[in-house]
């Protein structure tokens, strides 16, 4: 996958079935279509009804929260990669800090299922970050950095470079405090820098790493223009169609 800059929205548990539709078809109403691409990643039964609501729209793309790493069996309340397919995701994201830290996933758990949804030929949204004391020990890059060795730095070149990184520092999430455009900008390039020492600077430059955190339609600007920041994984300002619309269209007023 080449660089592209992408508004991906994180339903997470909210909004019901009707709800959930009605954001879905306000999105497509109200967002102009342009060369970047906007992710949708509703919670798993909406997934179906949202990618009708959706279908022949080439810039709006289907996203799941989470996967099985198993490809089908006896696993109680679970999601497989082949069901996600059968109704249209593209998308997984993976190792959302809430996943790691109230499902427990580790850096392990998360390198298989980045190889099940490479193996599936979906594309993986990594998420990685670092929670405020890391942050405060001034300890933020080497943690981000383990995360990505650990669950990802075993792909090969043309494997990683299907790969989407969301860098979400844990204590901006849901908070209403956004890292500044600096500190989204030190770490983005820092990232870059890793994959570029690990494989080439054509795959580093060649991903795409978006920033969340309480991005909202007041500082996606601000943000996207970093150098290496190339777009968003929004929460809270995904569930209402006038914001997310607004981050979606924010990449039109870049330069
Ligand atoms: P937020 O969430 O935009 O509500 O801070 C971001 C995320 O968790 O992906």
């Amino acid at each position: 996958m080449s660089r592209k800059n992408i508004a991906a929205g994180n339903w997470k548990m909210n909004k019901n079935y009707e709800d959930g539709l009605t954001l879905a078809r306000n999105l497509l109403v109200h967002s102009k279509a342009s060369e970047a691409l906007m992710i949708l990643a509703p919670p798993f039964i909406h997934l179906q009804g949202v990618a009708e609501i959706i279908k022949g729209q080439a810039h709006i793309h289907l996203a799941a929260q989470n996967c099985h790493q198993k490809a089908s069996g006896a696993y109680t309340g679970e999601t497989s990669l082949e069901m996600l397919k059968s109704v249209g995701v593209t998308y997984v994201i993976l190792g959302h800090s809430e996943r790691r830290e109230y499902f427990e996933e580790s850096n392990e758990l998360l390198a298989e299922k980045t190889n099940a949804v490479l193996e599936s030929g979906l594309t993986p949204i990594f998420c990685c970050g670092e929670n405020l004391t890391i942050r405060e020990a001034k300890k933020h890059i080497a943690h981000v950095s383990d995360q990505l060795r650990s669950s990802l730095f075993h792909l090969s070149a043309e494997d990683f470079g299907k790969i989407v990184i969301a860098y979400e520092p844990i204590w901006a999430i849901g908070t209403g405090v956004t890292a500044s455009p600096e500190q989204a900008q030190d770490m983005h390039q820092a990232i870059r820098k890793l994959i570029a020492d690990q494989y080439s600077s054509e795959v580093a430059n060649a991903t795409s790493i978006l920033y969340g955190g309480s991005v909202k339609p007041a500082n996606a600007v601000e943000l996207f223009s970093q150098a290496d920041v190339d777009g968003g994984l929004v929460g809270g300002a995904s569930l209402k169609a006038e914001d997310f619309c607004k981050i979606y269209e924010s990449f039109n007023t870049l330069s």
